[in-house]
């Protein structure tokens, strides 16, 4: 055992290495299994929902006799059957299962109604099928405009106001002044996997619930709350989702309730997989916001005061449309400073399925409305508007608190633009863009470079911890639990990379298992960007605290210091001999030392008041800027990206390949919000019409530019995050910014530049052949 040895010469540290994904090769060969691939056990019954047919009614009655007798039918079930309550609220309690009964409403097309369990998949989706006959119900007129709604003073949470200084005041005094009307429209998931839960009946009562969500916990809490039962007879467990991007956040609960009401009743394991159409029908999006904005500014294209006005479809019920306003009001300042501002935020109570958090939760929504009104301040100034967007930039030391008074202190975007502009040839390329346009009169290029900060915390203050499990086994192996959950962001891997460092391990030494509510109790869900920030110190801390004990009994028993015993490349040194891992835990396992530990992490500093919406809800701000290049053709509306260059700030990376696919991911998701991705409700009917990937189109590899430059920029964050990373998750989603204002640029073209186009986001093929027209109109 104490052979006399010295380190390896690769002493490299673990994290901060490019690794693929943990699951990258079991991925691509097909061997990693999501929830529906799992073994089904024998009995399995099979669930499908029965969707309203209206958008607004009162629900009479549903004829479940007729159901019932399709073939293969076992059970249909409506809200009364319920044990416990009829609700999957995550934070008001307004979001039924199930239609609650006659005389409820019905508030969307495809809102939930029955049912039914069957022997097939088939047979539960044929029966349901049924619902346009069964369900009688009185039709009541549908909202489905946000702006109605507003006007109607209809919302799902009261209205939130954001001010600081005297915008009116500074308006009025103001040398220019912009109004803008404009909107972005909403976004489906579009998750590869969609929603779905396997639950399995238990002994005493118990059900096993396994489900793609990012929230296990939550689900945990709401299954009990729907089986009327504790949560400890509860357990909830996700292995990996095909995708999250925020859509499993909260809506995942209505599948995992009905699932486990289904197992309950029939005391059989009952699967609820939806269809993809039921997805788009059932579960709702990212929020579309219409903005009224007025802006006042100076020569320079300096803001002075600006009021806005953003007015979000909410849908049916609130679900996270608070907190997500709330992160809109908080990112309406994007990287500027705003002397006086005055915000309002409405979430409009309408006719739709009820929108949720996606991939950014409401900041991309803020930051869009100035960087649109900054978009045609320049324009109409007739000046470059990177120029305008410096000029505003947050100040180092001064000009540096936002509307909510957190002081901006790590504020990198000036030399971080500056670097993208000088290695993407912004000056050289803009002058070449006015050059070909001068003579092309059909095809059209524009180019813009927009820049992004995005705070990083849940905004709501108790949601900021986490938990981890580590286990070292005697053969030095190590199991890592943890509260956060995969949906292909890589957490799993960047956690195992932080677990493997405090242990001095070889990656491979170290497995993460699936989440789990029975591991780690009360987890948040595994959003706001906080997975790794806040799994991976939870992680360390666990770690750390065998690492501790092993140095303290290696000292003991062989000597020295316990500050000085090093664990390196499955190696342990101590007192100038070395010994494997496994070999001092066995060591140590004889001693009778504890080898696994809880590990726990809070993070510090927080603060936010919600009556005077004010205080620190970041821990940091993670920055990124992007300059984008397009084509357009002003004949037929079609585009094309030729170009883009991205520098984004993840702090010191725990995993630089990992981050790149984030952002890239980010990128190209963004884009398909800012520019294709389209929601279509018809008018009459209320129904969405856009609800398979036959007519709601989203980016796809060809959309991918043929030169995507993306770059890390490399600086540890200045604060005490998980090895002075960032986190990376939703900020690079505003990254595509650029290419909207770009295609703005080379429709503006059209004009001149000297008419500001009407062209609101999604930039669809349409939207833009209508915004040149509507140019050349004006010009
Ligand atoms: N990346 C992949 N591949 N799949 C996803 O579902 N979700 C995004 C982002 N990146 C998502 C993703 C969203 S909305 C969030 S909040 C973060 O990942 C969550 O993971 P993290 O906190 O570990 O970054
Ligand atoms: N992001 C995602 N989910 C949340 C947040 C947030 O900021 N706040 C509350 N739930
Ligand atoms: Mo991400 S929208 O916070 O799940």
């Amino acid at each position: 055992m104490n052979r006399p040895e010295t380190l390896p010469a690769d002493t490299a540290a673990e994290v901060g290495r490019s690794r693929p994904h943990e699951s990258a090769a079991a991925h691509v060969a097909g061997r990693a299994p999501y929830t529906d691939d799992l073994p089904e056990l024998a009995g399995t019954l099979h669930a499908a929902l029965g969707l309203s047919p209206l958008a607004h009614g009162v629900l009479r009655a549903v004829d479940l006799a007729r159901v019932l007798a399709m073939p293969g039918v076992v059970d249909a079930f409506c809200a009364d059957a319920i044990p416990g309550e009829n609700q999957c609220g995550s934070l008001v309690k307004d979001d039924p299962i199930l239609v609650g009964g006659a005389g409820a409403t019905l508030r969307h097309v495809g809102q939930p109604v029955f049912a039914v369990v069957a022997r097939t998949r088939e047979a539960a989706r044929r029966a349901a099928a049924l619902a346009r006959e069964v369900i009688s119900a009185e039709t009541l007129p549908p909202v489905l405009d946000a702006l109605q709604a507003h006007a109607a003073g209809q919302y799902v949470v009261p209205p939130l106001k954001l001010a600081r200084g005297d915008a009116a005041a500074a308006l009025a005094a103001a040398p220019h002044r912009v109004e803008l009307d404009f909107g972005v429209g909403g976004q489906e998931h579009f998750y590869l996997e969609g929603q779905i839960a396997y639950a399995l009946p238990q002994e005493q009562g118990g059900m096993k619930v396994l489900c793609s969500t990012q929230h296990p916990s939550e689900m945990q809490h709401l299954v009990a709350h729907a089986l009327h039962c504790a949560s400890h007879a509860v357990q909830v467990e996700c292995r990996r989702m095909g995708g999250g991007f925020g859509g499993k956040e909260s809506q995942s609960a209505l599948i995992a309730c009905v699932a486990a009401v289904a197992a309950r009743r029939t005391g059989r394991p009952v699967k609820l997989r939806l269809d993809r159409d039921d997805d788009f029908l059932i579960t709702g999006r990212r929020h579309g916001f219409r903005y009224r904005l007025a802006l006042g500014h100076d020569e320079e294209g300096r803001v002075l005061g600006a009021e806005v006005v953003m007015v979000a479809n909410a849908g049916h019920s609130a679900d996270l449309s608070g907190p997500v306003m709330t992160r809109a009001l908080c990112h309406f300042d994007n990287a500027y400073w705003l002397p006086n501002v005055a915000m309002q935020g409405y979430a409009a109570r309408t006719n739709t399925q009820s929108n949720t958090a996606f991939r950014g939760f409401g900041g991309p929504q803020g930051a869009f409305a100035i960087e649109y009104a900054l978009d045609s301040v320049a324009r109409r100034l007739g000046r470059d508007a990177l120029e305008v967007r410096r000029a505003n930039f947050y100040g180092v030391g001064e000009r540096d608190i936002t509307p909510y008074g957190q002081p901006v202190d790590d504020n990198i975007i000036a030399p971080l633009v500056d670097e993208l502009a000088a290695g993407c040839g912004y000056a050289v390329r803009r002058e070449a863009v006015a050059a070909f346009n001068a003579t092309s009169p059909v095809l059209k290029k524009g180019l813009a470079l927009t820049p992004l900060k995005f705070g990083i915390s849940f905004n709501v203050v108790h949601l900021n911890q986490a938990g981890a499990l580590v286990h070292v086994y005697l053969d030095g192996s190590v199991l890592v639990n943890h509260g956060g959950t995969e949906m292909g962001q890589g957490l799993n891997t960047k956690v195992a990379q932080v677990v493997a460092h405090e242990l001095g391990l070889p990656f491979e030494a170290v497995r993460v298992s699936a989440t789990d509510t029975q591991k780690i109790a009360n987890t948040s869900a595994t959003a706001a960007s906080t997975g790794s920030d806040l799994n991976g110190k939870a992680a360390q801390d666990a770690a750390r605290r065998i690492r501790e004990r092993l140095a303290a009994f290696a000292a003991k028993r062989w000597g020295g210091e316990p500050q000085e015993v090093l664990f390196a490349n499955g190696r342990v040194v101590v007192a100038g001999q070395a010994m494997d891992f496994a070999e001092l835990c066995n060591a140590a396992y004889l001693e009778r030392v504890q080898l696994w530990s809880e590990g726990f992490y809070a993070t510090p500093g927080l603060s936010w008041d919600r009556q005077t919406m004010s205080g620190n809800p970041f821990y940091y701000f993670a920055w990124g800027a992007a300059c984008s290049e397009v084509l357009i053709d002003t004949l037929t509306g079609e585009w094309r990206l030729v170009r883009a260059d991205v520098l984004h700030d993840v702090g010191a990376s725990l995993n630089p390949a990992l981050d790149i696919g984030q952002i890239e991911g980010g990128f190209i998701q963004g884009m398909g919000w800012m520019t294709m991705e389209e929601l279509v409700w018809n008018p009459r009917t209320g129904a969405l019409a856009t609800h398979a990937p036959s007519t709601y189109k989203i980016p796809t590899a060809n959309d991918v530019p043929a030169e995507f430059n993306v770059h890390l920029y490399g600086r540890p964050n200045a604060r005490d995050s998980i090895h002075r990373s960032k986190a990376v998750g939703e900020p690079p989603l505003l990254l595509p910014f650029s290419v909207f204002f770009a295609i703005r640029d080379a429709v503006s073209a059209v004009g001149g530049h000297r008419v500001d186009p009407p062209l609101s986001a999604p930039a669809t093929g349409e939207a833009i052949l209508a915004a040149v027209q509507a140019v050349r109109a004006a010009a």
